[in-house]
């Protein structure tokens, strides 16, 4: 039989309401109770029930964290850093997957107010209508959103810089000498992923150079590779690609495989995200680095900011600064599209080689690039 509240008190010689007051560290139980209490309730290896707490607390100490897709490794990433604040909080994380479908993430958000969650943090609210984003707001519970601010302004936010994101990858396939370059996306309505791309055109209209053709699908390994497929036909004219993201790029790879076209010696890819293993596929991805662990670990202190200040709704947005990582799966383009073979080989197989990013940072390629958390164990 579990030790109850009232096994404590009977132990302790204190009525239940002190002991919970004791363990609840509240007012009106003087220091040599509540020590005393504490020690009762140790030594008989009392566990609070955390539900019945929380029903009288109002707190369960428990966030949500709403992700479209965790198979998407990005979001793996991003979860570890959360989890890693909120533990060291003494919060809880549960995980919910959206699949980027309005009715499931309102169903999750239901559901997580029914079991009394302290906050939620989410991702994918780009598929919901303002009377859905209405009901969020009224629910009053405290979110922080994973996605761009400026269509959700009344929610508080932290994400990478999209935008800039996808300006860095243009403007360095274009120094690359692409002006033929295809860019394979997610639906329209993911505000993230149209950031990027909004991004990307931007360098090439900026610089006077034709717009890029964009294939939009789904944006996962799968969809990447079918919407490369689509770009990459016979008569294809393209000698780079910008994916939305590295598992879109992971997907493109596949079908340049598939379709003997060689990555980077005919096909230039660039990804964003840089999730961790976008070192190991070959050839080791460039992408776009975005700090996965620091937004995680920064949208719950965000959180834990807005339930500390019970009430207070004042909207909170971080952008955070994106950078390139380049890797070994773009080229010159001149040396592109059916050129010699053996410096390929020389330049895909040959030792680790430091090279300089645009931003000034040497990156060594095939080396752990993912901004390892300095905190996490
Ligand atoms: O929704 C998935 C994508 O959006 C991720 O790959 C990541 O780039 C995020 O911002």
């Amino acid at each position: 039989m579990p030790v109850t509240i009232k096994d404590v008190a009977r132990e302790s010689g204190v009525n239940t309401s002190t002991v919970s007051r004791a363990l609840n560290n509240t007012y009106g139980v003087n220091d040599e109770t509540r020590k005393h209490v504490m020690e009762v309730a140790t030594r008989l290896n009392y566990r609070t029930n955390q539900v019945a707490r929380g029903l009288v607390t109002g707190r369960l100490h428990t966030i949500g964290l709403v992700v479209s897709d965790i198979r998407n490794p990005f979001f793996a990433e991003v979860a570890r850093g959360a989890e890693d604040a909120a533990h060291r909080a003494g919060h809880d994380l549960v995980l919910c997957n959206s699949d980027l479908k309005a009715e499931k993430q309102m169903g999750y958000f239901d559901s997580l107010l029914a079991k009394r969650v302290d906050g939620i943090v989410m991702n994918s609210v780009a598929a919901l209508s303002h009377a859905q984003q209405d009901q969020l707001w009224a629910a009053g519970v405290p979110i922080v959103l994973l996605n761009r601010s400026s269509v959700y302004r009344r929610f508080s936010s932290v994400l990478g810089d999209n935008l800039q994101g996808g300006e860095i990858a243009g403007n360095y396939l274009i120094d690359l000498g692409h002006t033929k370059v295809g860019h394979i996306t997610g639906p329209r309505a993911h505000g993230n992923l149209a950031d990027r791309a909004k991004g990307f055109l931007k360098a090439f209209h900026d610089r006077g150079l034709p717009e890029p053709e964009v294939i939009y699908g789904e944006h996962t390994f799968a969809g990447g590779y079918e919407s490369a497929n689509r770009l990459l036909g016979p008569d294809r004219k393209i000698t780079a690609v910008f994916a939305g993201n590295d598992v879109l790029a992971f997907g493109c790879i596949r079908t340049a495989i598939e379709k003997g076209i060689r990555v980077p010696d005919d096909l230039s890819i660039i990804g964003f995200d840089n999730v961790e293993i976008s070192q190991i596929t070959s050839p080791p991805l460039t992408t776009i680095d975005q700090p996965k662990y620091e937004i995680g670990k920064a949208a719950i202190e965000m959180l834990l900011n807005m339930m500390a200040q019970d009430g207070i709704r004042e909207s909170e947005h971080r952008v955070i600064g994106v950078r390139l990582i380049e890797r070994q799966s773009c080229r010159r383009v001149s040396e592109s599209a059916g050129s010699n073979r053996e410096t390929a080989k020389h330049l895909t197989a040959g030792p680790r080689s430091a090279r300089l990013s645009r931003n000034g940072s040497t990156q060594i390629a095939g080396d752990l690039e993912c901004n390892p958390p300095a905190d996490a164990g």
